[in-house]
């Protein structure tokens, strides 16, 4: 089964055609950053408008990549929610038309399950060949690390973007259940943050991770947020490094946060941007141990979202599945292979004329 994916939640305008939830045949990728870089962040408005001119061309591309016509595509998958009203309206009213054009079922998927499906796409994987022991081996012992291609269930899910950042459990396919979630700001957002305090390009995360291949991360020390069971808060962890630099550079808190980067030398833009991140890499991995020790049916652990292109990240949890990191970022192709699971899993497709979309709405629902 051929599946055209397409992904428009955020600032990248994506299509993929993916062939049995797997195999991709196609994943073109037109990215905002270079729009966004100027301002620091994304800006709704222009980013649809961004995606209304490339949106087209880049799902012509998807065909021609695939070497694919109309009649070859089974069915089309769009991302409905959660995301930017903008963005998602450009992308689903894209599928909803070509839907009815060409007379193809349609699928609309809910942007966290499309990135936790990156781990079923076939070019993912440099990690299926688990060690037997690690960080999360020693917190579940009937936690099985293997050599498998694809990850087995019951399995958790850590899903870290730039708007979420959440802990699923998940009994089969398409089965999402939320065992922890931020209470405040996500781990990417952080990085976002946290890059704009540093004076580091946005988007923050490859910024950061850039940085820090040069800095020291025991230089500065910040505290673990007391969050109780699996839930995560990363808005105080901002603000710890907004405090540590201002006493760095000796500069009172009512100080513009905009203007610490003048102060600070590469040295010490390189040391808060390694110690930052393995704060929030341990935080993360402290909060998935005890997710393991909580569920010891657990046969997988998966990671996905935008963070988990983070190397530091990647080689602390060698037992786990990520995606290629081309795939951990938005994309087109893992929207086809959660739709393909949804098929699988006897999701009926939705009506082209009367499809929705919803910017703020839960995995569960
Ligand atoms: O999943 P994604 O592409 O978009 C959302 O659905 O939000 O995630 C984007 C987030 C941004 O906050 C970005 O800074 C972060 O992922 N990110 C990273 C890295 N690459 C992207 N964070 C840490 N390390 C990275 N290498
Ligand atoms: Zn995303």
């Amino acid at each position: 089964m051929k599946i055209l994916g397409i992904e428009t939640s955020c600032d990248e305008t994506a299509a993929a055609v993916v062939e049995d939830g797997a195999r991709i045949l196609s994943n073109v990728v037109v990215s905002q950053i270079d729009i966004f870089k100027e301002y620091g962040g994304v800006i709704p408005e222009v980013a649809a408008r961004s995606h209304l001119e490339a949106m087209m061309p880049v799902v012509n591309k998807a065909l021609s990549d695939a070497s694919c016509n109309w009649d070859d595509i089974d069915a089309i998958a769009v991302t409905h929610a959660p995301g930017l009203l903008g963005s998602l309206l450009i992308g689903t009213l894209t599928a909803r038309t070509l839907a009815i054009l060409h007379d193809k079922p349609l699928y609309a998927v809910h942007h966290l399950k499309s990135h936790v499906y990156a781990n079923w796409l076939d070019s993912t994987g440099e990690n299926r060949l688990s060690p037997a022991s690690g960080p999360l081996k020693s917190a579940c012992p009937s936690f099985s690390p293997s050599a498998r291609l694809k990850p087995i269930f019951p399995l958790i899910a850590l899903v870290v973007s730039g708007g979420h950042t959440q802990i699923l459990y998940m009994a089969g396919h398409n089965q999402f259940e939320i065992i922890g979630t931020t209470n405040d700001d996500a781990v990417g957002e952080c990085f976002d943050k946290v890059a704009k305090i540093l004076g580091l390009p946005y988007p923050g995360g490859p910024s950061i991770a850039k940085a820090a291949l040069t800095g020291d991360a025991s230089k500065y020390k910040f505290p673990h947020p007391k969050v109780p069971e699996l839930d995560f808060s990363f808005s105080g962890l901002k603000t710890a490094v907004l405090r540590a630099v201002q006493k760095e550079v000796g500069v009172p808190i009512s100080y513009p946060s905009h203007q610490l980067k003048e102060l600070l030398n590469p040295k010490q833009v390189a040391d808060f941007a390694a110690s930052f991140q393995k704060t929030a890499v341990d935080i993360l991995i402290e909060k998935l141990k005890m997710a393991l020790e909580q569920h010891p049916d657990v046969k997988s652990v998966v990671v996905a979202g935008g963070v988990s292109a983070n190397e530091v990240l990647r080689k602390a949890l060698k037992e786990a599945y990520f995606p290629a990191p081309k795939l951990s970022g938005d994309n087109g192709a893992m929207v086809a292979a959660a739709a393909y699971y949804e098929v699988q899993s006897g999701v009926k497709s939705t009506d082209p004329y009367s499809l929705n979309i919803y910017p703020r709405v839960s995995i569960e629902k």
